[in-house]
């Protein structure tokens, strides 16, 4: 199977998961597109949903494809979150943020009762770090918080859009993109990123995830808890 049905078979297999009632956390990407088509699909078939979403892009597609939504500010919980990652390692930490949009994605991670991540098995590594971690920062100072991302070993790049210009997240923020190498200490990393002042959020979730939905190249599903 390539990569794209790998991402299909995950998504879809999480999305069994919902049920009628629940208030849903829509994931952001290509992996997290899938699992809101199926959404949108269960929906016309009679699912009852609401669902909230960690970028401008889910919200947009939940919209158009006629899944009811709701605002982060009408909801205290999430039910239950459906997101893909960059990175997986064995204790179920992630890198997000490939796509931008991991500050909306790690609030609504941390307001899910159930954080539920799908991949294809390429994503899954021994130990995080092969994927320059995002980290979101805001529009100033630059050359100081990249400083401090290099004081930590980040090796740090701004990310760019396809315009050449400066990459802006739905927050108005930027996202300089590092390579520390192999990450042993995730959670440590988590804490000192976020000290740097100019640091809003860093794409590094730990001890978030409650299920890995990975498909195989073979298109079986391994979950893992
Ligand atoms: C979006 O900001 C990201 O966190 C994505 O969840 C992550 O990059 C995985 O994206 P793909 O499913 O497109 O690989």
């Amino acid at each position: 199977m390539n990569a794209e049905e790998l991402k299909k078979i995950a998504a879809e297999k999480a999305v069994e998961w919902i049920e009628d009632g629940m208030t849903v956390g829509l994931g952001t990407g290509s992996t997290a597109y899938w699992a809101i088509r199926r959404i949108a699909e269960r929906v016309k078939e009679g699912l009852s949903i609401r669902a909230a979403a960690s970028s401008m892009r889910s919200e947009e597609l939940a919209r158009e494809w006629g899944i009811p939504f709701v605002s982060l500010d009408e909801i205290d919980r999430i039910d239950l979150t459906i997101d893909g990652a960059d990175e997986v390692d064995e204790r179920l930490h992630l890198i997000k943020g490939g796509g931008g949009a991991l500050l909306r994605e790690k609030v609504l991670a941390a307001a899910s009762d159930r954080f539920i991540v799908i991949v294809d098995e390429s994503k899954l590594v021994p130990t995080l770090g092969t994927f320059p971690l995002p980290v979101e920062i805001v529009p100033f100072a630059e050359r100081l918080t990249l400083n401090r991302l290099r004081e930590l070993g980040g090796d740090p790049v701004i990310r760019l859009a396809p315009d050449g210009q400066r990459y802006v997240t739905d927050n108005g923020n930027w996202i300089a993109d590092c390579r520390f190498g192999k990450i042993e200490d995730p959670a440590s990393l988590n804490v000192r990123l976020n000290q740097i002042p100019a640091v809003v959020e860093n794409g590094l979730f730990v001890g978030m995830t409650s299920s890995v939905v990975a498909a195989r190249k073979d298109g079986s599903i391994e979950v893992r808890s």
